[in-house]
């Protein structure tokens, strides 16, 4: 039996092209959700919208563990189920607690591990992400690397398994659900009223999100980003995530989230939050997805990402992306008046025909792959 398993919101979504194409060719598989993400919110909603099965094991975590015990009690838990079913392979995503907890209590089980979106690396070994994909990498079997950047990292680090270059699921993602449900993807109208109209009628904004671990620890980080915001002239949505709201709560910062030209709300489903995303004039972000998903011709956004590094350099060579390394409220200011002036100027402009995370077809090279490396898998009838 194949085994897929998810723990946070992008695993999810990097999943469910990869879950669909099963479905597809009629590839039974078992889904084991960590609920390292337990917010509905951010989690079963997913199930629903992109109509996904609810996972057959589902977990309950300790919500007081510190990263370390919640890998330890990931592969814990993880590990009494592979035992349960008899999985010869699994397939994990990324790079959270739950993608190395769950690989490592596979390698335990001597279970076959495919890596999706193996080779990611950022070279800053303080950021837990960081720690996490350079442990799964070592371990998996199958590394199924995005770009060729991410194949270099993983040659230069010797790993064992064998290596594929299949560009990023979420470019799946984005062309399914924009092919499949335009309908749905309504996400501006709720947001509409409050925010600033141009003289052609149309509404303006700047989509923000952020909840880095790094950024939300740092209180005078985020008192001098929104305080500069505020300040800017600009409309902004900002879809919040939970912990970042309850780290505003803690520093007892949610006055400033009470401005008129920031929209906070909570966070959306991927229909609408796509939606917003192109809709956005630009985007302020530090989401590790969403520097993947600008580059989509779907999509084709600028961002500023509010991070010092990046283990997607991809996105700022293709011209949809730049750092914002050295924060400070003058460098913010300064590098959004330039974007608005570029973005004014850019408006219909593409900045490159395709992505460099693939044309949305890694989700079928990823099965073909597996078919071709687990026989077992293909369908007796096929
Ligand atoms: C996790 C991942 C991060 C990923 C992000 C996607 C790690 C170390 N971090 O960070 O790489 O980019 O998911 O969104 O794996 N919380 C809730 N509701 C939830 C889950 C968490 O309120 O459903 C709050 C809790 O206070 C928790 C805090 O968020 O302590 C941090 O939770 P964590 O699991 O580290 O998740 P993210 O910060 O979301
Ligand atoms: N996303 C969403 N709703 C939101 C915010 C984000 O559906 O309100 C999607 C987004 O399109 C992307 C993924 O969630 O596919 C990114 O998740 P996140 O930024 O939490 O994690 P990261 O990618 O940084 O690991």
């Amino acid at each position: 039996m194949l085994g897929i398993i998810t723990g946070t919101r992008p695993e999810i979504i990097k999943m469910f092209p990869i879950m669909k194409q099963l479905e597809k060719e009629k590839i039974d598989y078992k889904y084991i959700h960590t609920g390292q993400h337990y917010d509905s919110r951010l989690s079963s909603r997913f199930f629903d919208e992109l109509d996904i099965k609810y996972p057959d094991y589902s977990i309950n975590l300790d919500k007081s563990n510190n990263y370390h015990r919640q890998i330890i009690e990931i592969k814990n838990k993880i590990g009494k189920i592979l035992k349960n079913e008899k999985f010869s392979s699994v397939l994990v995503q990324g790079d959270t607690n739950s993608t190395l907890g769950a690989a490592l209590a596979a390698y335990e089980a001597n279970i076959f591990i495919y890596h999706v979106e193996a080779g990611l690396r950022c070279f800053d070994k303080y950021m837990q992400e960081e720690i996490n994909r350079i442990n799964v990498d070592r371990i998996s079997d199958v590394l199924f690397a995005p770009t060729e950047d991410s194949l270099h990292n993983l040659v230069n680090e010797n790993v064992k398994g064998k290596i594929f270059v299949v560009g990023n699921t979420i470019m799946d993602a984005i062309r399914i659900t924009t092919n499949k449900h335009p309908g749905k993807m309504n996400g501006l109208e709720q947001v509409r009223s409050g925010l600033r109209i141009n003289q052609n009628g149309h509404e303006h904004y700047v989509l923000i999100t952020i909840h880095r671990a790094e950024n939300l620890e740092n209180k005078e980080f985020l008192f001098n980003l929104f305080t500069s915001l505020k300040t800017s002239g600009l409309s902004y949505v900002f879809p919040i995530h939970p912990h970042t709201l309850k780290q505003f709560k803690n520093y007892n910062m949610v006055y400033l989230l009470e401005s008129g030209d920031i929209k906070v709300i909570p966070p959306t489903g991927y229909y609408e939050f796509l939606k917003l995303v192109k809709d956005a004039d630009f985007v302020i972000t530090d989401s590790g997805g969403l520097q993947e998903e600008i580059t989509s011709d779907l999509i084709n956004k600028y961002a500023i990402i509010l991070r010092p590094n990046t283990e997607r350099p991809e996105s700022i060579r293709s011209g949809h992306s730049v750092l914002l390394k050295d924060f400070n409220i003058e460098n913010l200011i300064a590098e959004i008046k330039t974007t608005y002036k570029k973005m004014k100027i850019k408006e219909t402009q593409i900045f490159t025909p395709t992505s460099p995370y693939g044309s949305g077809d890694s989700s079928k090279q990823i099965v073909d792959i597996i078919k071709m490396l687990h026989s077992e898998h293909i369908p007796a009838n096929k």
